[in-house]
């Protein structure tokens, strides 16, 4: 049966969680959900034999009403909308395999991200630096309502941690590429999340800070208000998420995290 997310997301569309599918209304443009599967997250996993469900999550990218796209793509902005399956990887928690954002061309600030958390409950990872050293990482326990900015740079991943399916939107810039192989070559985030709760290093890197859970109200949320959809705040004040395209808007924005 799907569940109607118009009121969380501020789009017509729903969730079958029995397809791990999104269904859209017929105002909004959206492409076929792309479904990633175990073999795409292996080589970050904490072991890469682990079995699991093979189905991890649907993901759809550049979806919208359609009166908006145009104005979207002046803006440079995306908009994409996941559903996640749940379940164990060996000992990890069901996620993502992570990734961080490009460059923009130009600079050295690399995109950011605006999460919105509709069903189920999970974390948002996220590990300040690509590299076997890592000074700051933060677990970000979402549910329903909850938003999360990516800080410019950071490595972010997204694990289910409830039976619900898991799923959410976020607006990020149209231009960004997402980058997967440096995490990769590290084999895979400084820490794994795993079934008990426990949250362990990754002994492939040198040297790890603890991991911080941090309530997503004690992040930086910028210009983009709480207690409203994300579609929604766009539509009312688009200029909110002008610094997705333009990093450089918000480079200090972190310094005090
Ligand atoms: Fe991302």
């Amino acid at each position: 049966m799907n569940r109607d997310l118009q009121t969380m997301s501020g789009l017509d569309v729903a969730v079958d969680a029995d397809e791990l599918a999104l269904a859209f209304g017929p105002d909004v443009v959206h492409p076929e959900g792309e479904r990633r599967s175990l073999g795409d997250v292996r080589a970050t996993l904490e072991d890469p034999e682990a079995s699991g469900p093979e189905h991890l999550y649907t993901i759809y990218m550049d979806v919208c009403r359609a009166a908006d796209h145009g104005a979207l793509v002046d803006q440079s902005l995306l908009y994409g909308a996941v559903v996640y399956n749940h379940g164990l990887i060996g000992r990890e928690r069901l996620r993502s395999q992570g990734h961080r954002h490009s460059c923009k061309p130009g600079t050295d600030l690399r995109y950011s991200e605006v999460y919105e958390f509709w069903t189920g409950h999970g974390h948002v990872y996220l590990q300040q630096e690509c590299g076997p050293v890592v000074t700051r990482a933060l677990l970000v326990p979402v549910g329903p309502g909850d938003k999360v900015i990516v800080p410019l740079g950071w490595v972010h991943l997204t694990v289910a941690s409830t039976d619900e399916p898991l799923a959410f939107g976020a607006w990020c810039a149209r231009e960004g590429k997402l980058e997967y192989d440096e995490l990769r070559a590290l084999g895979g985030p400084a820490h794994f999340v795993l079934a008990n709760g426990d949250v362990v290093p990754n002994p492939r890197y040198t040297q790890v800070a603890d991991v911080e859970v941090v309530a997503p109200r004690d992040l930086p949320l910028l210009d983009v208000p709480y207690e409203q959809p994300i579609y929604r705040a766009w539509r009312e004040e688009p200029g909110r998420f002008d610094f997705l395209p333009q990093p450089e808007l918000v480079a200090c924005a972190w310094e005090e995290l």
